[in-house]
C-alpha cells in the first residue's frame, strides 16, 4: 500500500505568538519569531484505506509513539484538509510519532500540524494529479490548523506577521537548545485557552504597541548575528507574554520552583558573563536555554554542575538538546 510520509522540526519562538484576531483562523494578534530545533522532530504517515468509513489514527513506531492518541483537533484539521480537496468521502490512515518523549512537557504541536500538513499535501497532490504547492501556500494552511506551526517550514529563523511567513535573514551563529524540563504534567491552562485569556490583560494593548518595534530590532540582530540583543529581546518578550498570564482574569501561571531555579541559574549565569545563553519559556513550565553550538560543551558541564546531571533519568531538573 502507497504510504506518503513527511517529517517536520519544532521551533521555539523569540518573540511569541500570543493572542489571536480570529480564533478560528489562527490570525495572531501580534508577528513573532522563532528558530527551527531540528533535532526535535515529528513524522506523519498517511494511507489511503478502503475498509473504513472513518479516518483512523494510530502510532507510529518511532522512538516515541504517542500512547494517548493525537486529539481530536489533529483528525479534524485532516478532515479540513481532505474536504477542501474534495475528498471528504475518502477514508485515510494516518500514523504519527515524536523523536522526543511526550512526557517532558514539551508542546509537539508545531511539528505534529507542519508534518500533518505537508505528508497530506504529498498524498493529495498525488492523488489529485496535481503540484506540490509553495512553502508560504502550505505554512498558511498549517497555520489554521496551530499557529505556531507555520514557522516551522522556514528555518533556522522565521519570521511570521500575518500571512507573510518568510525565512530570516542570519549571521547568528548555530545554537544549542537545551530544554530544561521543569514540569510534565498536564497543563491547566492549554495554549490555545492561554491565547483566549491574554485578551483581557490590562497589558496586552502596550504589548501590541511594543511589539513592531521589538520585531524591527530582533530582525536587524538576526541579520547582523547581535547575539546579546537577540538574548536582551527574548528575555524581555517571554517575561511580558508571562506577564499577560499572571494579569489576565482570571489569572494564570505556569512557572514551578525548578523553573525559577533555574531562571535565577540563568541570572547567576549572566552575571559571570563568560557563557550567556538566551533563555525563553513557552505556555509551560519548561525553560529553554540556547547557546552557540560551539559553547554546548562547556555549557552542558556548567549546567550539570549547577543543577544536577540532567541528562541522566531521575535527574531533578532532566535535559533534552536540539541543534538549530
Ligand atoms: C506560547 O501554536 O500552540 O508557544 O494556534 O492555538 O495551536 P494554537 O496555539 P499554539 O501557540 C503557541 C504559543 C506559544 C508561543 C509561540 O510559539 O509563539
Amino acid at each position: 500500500m502507497k504510504t506518503w510520509q513527511a517529517s517536520m522540526p519544532s521551533n521555539i519562538a523569540l518573540i511569541k505568538y500570543m493572542g489571536k484576531t480570529d480564533h478560528s483562523q489562527n490570525a495572531a494578534t501580534n508577528g513573532s519569531c522563532s528558530m527551527t530545533l531540528e533535532s526535535f522532530r515529528s513524522t506523519v504517515e498517511i494511507e489511503v484505506v478502503s475498509d473504513a468509513a472513518n479516518d483512523r489514527w494510530e502510532p507510529l513506531a518511532t522512538d516515541y509513539p504517542l500512547p494517548g492518541g493525537v486529539g481530536d483537533r489533529f483528525l479534524s484539521f485532516f478532515h479540513k484538509l481532505k474536504t477542501a480537496e474534495g475528498l471528504a468521502d475518502q477514508s485515510f490512515l494516518i500514523r504519527s510519532g515524536n523523536n522526543f518523549p511526550s512526557d517532558c512537557g514539551l508542546a509537539s504541536s508545531a511539528s505534529s500540524f507542519a508534518s500533518l500538513t505537508m505528508a497530506a499535501e504529498k498524498c493529495f497532490a498525488e492523488l489529485k494529479e496535481r503540484p506540490v504547492r509553495n512553502a508560504t501556500e502550505l505554512a498558511n494552511i498549517s497555520r489554521t490548523g496551530s499557529g505556531s506551526s507555520c514557522r516551522s517550514f522556514f528555518g533556522p529563523w522565521c519570521l511570521w506577521e500575518g500571512e507573510t511567513i518568510t525565512q530570516m535573514e542570519s549571521k547568528m551563529p548555530k545554537l544549542t537548545d537545551f530544554v530544561l524540563v521543569c514540569g510534565s504534567g498536564h497543563k491547566t491552562v492549554s495554549s490555545s485557552e492561554a491565547h483566549r485569556r491574554v485578551a483581557n490583560s490590562p497589558l496586552m494593548e502596550s504589548r501590541l504597541e511594543r511589539i513592531p518595534g521589538r520585531l524591527e530590532r530582533s530582525k536587524a540582530a538576526i541579520a547582523n548575528g547581535d547575539y546579546d540583543t537577540v538574548r536582551e529581546i527574548a528575555w524581555d518578550d517571554m517575561w511580558e507574554m508571562h506577564s499577560l498570564f499572571h494579569t489576565s482574569q482570571p489569572p494564570f501561571f505556569y512557572f514551578s520552583p525548578e523553573t525559577i531555579a533555574v531562571l535565577q541559574f540563568v541570572e547567576q549565569a549572566w552575571k559571570r558573563g563568560e557563557l550567556k545563553p538566551i533563555a525563553t519559556i513557552d505556555a509551560g513550565p519548561n525553560v529553554h536555554l540556547l547557546i552557540p553550538a560551539e559553547q554546548a560543551d562547556e555549557f552542558r558541564s556548567l549546567l550539570d554542575k549547577t543543577l544536577g546531571e540532567g541528562r541522566k533519568e531521575g535527574a531533578p531538573i532532566r535535559y533534552l538538546e536540539s541543534e538549530s
